[in-house]
């Protein structure tokens, strides 16, 4: 039985839409196993009532990927996993389970392929690296892909950073949050963010949080999204002034994330309290960013 471990991840961090995302210490785990015969998938944890327990499951058309790239058959599949990410929330539940199937199935077929051929695997059927890039590998992930496939430059994320996130009880497909985005935007809007997102990654390679408020402010893809999360505007607010550096929407939601080195607790409240108050659930977590992506525990 092989067992890997793979991080939740945020995506966008505001500005750097598709092309920047961090790994969070919030773990799913997958175990693969070759069996006699068949296909016998095992579901813990968030959203096992709803994740398809056949070939129609991620994990397992993630696997194929890798073995039809090395030509490998198994006679009979084992599928266990234990989900911590929510399902559907913007914390990379999708893309933690195409790296895990991935991760797992090239282990149990020889280990063939090395971390990049991995990655182009994993952004194929994401259809965007900036989640499936720090699953991966971890820490920040800088990353730009086109048809010739995805480059990418890891960041280690500053000591002292700590995010604050507020994962409402509704779910929101990554498909209908991307139908709510325009397909043309203005010069002006996309000088606006390149210039955030650059400010952000060289804040965030020199540890310089004070830059954050400013650099992770974004007009690509927030305001159009913010009628499908209730409160969220009020909700950056809060945050914002209970000391939170940078704060924005986690991925494509309904998820929302504050990035702070300070006030924690209280950050976390006025969160939930502010999406309760526009009668939004919220459960509220403070998670480390994870310097390391997946990774297989042990063989058990
Ligand atoms: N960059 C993606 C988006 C992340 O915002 O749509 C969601 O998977």
């Amino acid at each position: 039985m092989i067992r890997v471990q793979v991080p939740a991840t945020t995506a966008n961090l505001g500005p750097g839409f598709d092309c920047l995302g961090m790994a969070l210490k919030l773990y799913n785990t997958v175990e693969m196993q070759q069996i006699a015969t068949g296909l016998n998938i095992e579901l813990h944890g968030d959203g096992a009532n709803d994740i398809d327990r056949d070939e129609n499951n991620i994990v397992y058309k993630a696997a194929y990927k890798v073995f039809n790239q090395v030509g490998y058959r198994p006679s009979g599949l084992k599928i266990r996993l234990n989900n911590q990410i929510p399902v559907c929330r913007g914390l990379g539940s999708s893309a933690a389970a195409i790296v895990g199937g991935i991760i797992a199935a090239n282990i149990l077929s020889g280990s063939k392929l090395g971390t990049k051929e991995l990655l182009e695997l994993a952004n194929e059927m994401e259809g965007h690296p900036d989640n499936v890039a720090p699953a991966l590998i971890g820490g920040i992930v800088v990353s730009a892909s086109d048809e010739d496939g995805v480059r990418f430059i890891k960041i280690q994320p500053p000591t002292e950073l700590k995010t604050v996130v507020a994962v409402p009880d509704f779910q929101l497909s990554t498909k209908l949050a991307r139908e709510a985005l325009p397909t043309q935007v203005t010069l002006q809007d996309a000088v606006f963010n390149v210039g955030r997102a650059s400010l952000l990654v060289a804040a965030l390679c020199q540890g310089d949080l004070s830059k954050l408020t400013y650099a992770m402010e974004d007009k690509l893809h927030q305001s159009y999204r913010a009628n499908l999360v209730p409160g969220m505007k009020k909700v950056l607010a809060a945050a914002r002034l209970a000391g939170a550096k940078g704060v924005v929407l986690s991925g494509a939601g309904p998820t929302l994330i504050a990035f702070a080195d300070d006030n924690f607790e209280l950050i976390a409240k006025v969160m939930r309290d502010t999406f309760r108050e526009s009668g939004v659930m919220a459960k509220v977590m403070v998670l480390e960013p994870s310097p390391v992506g997946a990774r297989a525990l042990e063989r058990v």
